[in-house]
């Protein structure tokens, strides 16, 4: 049995739908768990789909995937910015990272363009919404 892909958001991505939507669209982030839920299914594969606004229960979470996950999908939000935290938890963790984000950082303020994630990561999917 494949471990589940653990699927986590950072902070204020559960405001979705009503934060900012000329930025990050209209879509909840209910909207986005479901569409996730049924594209994991179609490819035979069980997510673990969470969401916080707190640094520290991410890095639990991450930690939680070293037994129980096969790979991370995270958005880290502004985490991504600034959390060594994160980073460290994604080092000792030898599982595939994908880094998410909704908009393109590079497209917008200086503060966005470096993520402390993306060097633990995978790949990085950005700016299709
Ligand atoms: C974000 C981009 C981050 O810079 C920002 O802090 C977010 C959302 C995105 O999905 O585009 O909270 O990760």
């Amino acid at each position: 049995m494949i471990l589940p892909v653990y699927v986590l958001n950072g902070p204020n991505l559960n405001l979705l739908g009503s934060r900012e939507p000329e930025v990050y669209g209209r879509s909840t982030l209910s909207d986005i768990e479901k569409a996730v839920r049924a594209r994991a299914k179609s490819h035979g594969l069980r997510v673990v789909f969470r969401q916080s606004n707190h640094e520290g229960v991410l890095v639990d979470w991450i930690q939680e995937a070293r037994t129980k996950g096969s790979g991370v999908i995270i958005n880290p939000g502004a985490y991504s910015h600034t959390s060594i935290a994160i980073f460290d938890a994604f080092k000792a963790l030898d599982k595939p990272v994908i880094e998410v984000h909704l908009s393109n950082p590079h497209r917008r303020e200086a503060f966005r363009h470096h993520s402390h994630i993306s060097e633990a990561a995978k790949g990085v999917i950005c700016g299709f919404g």
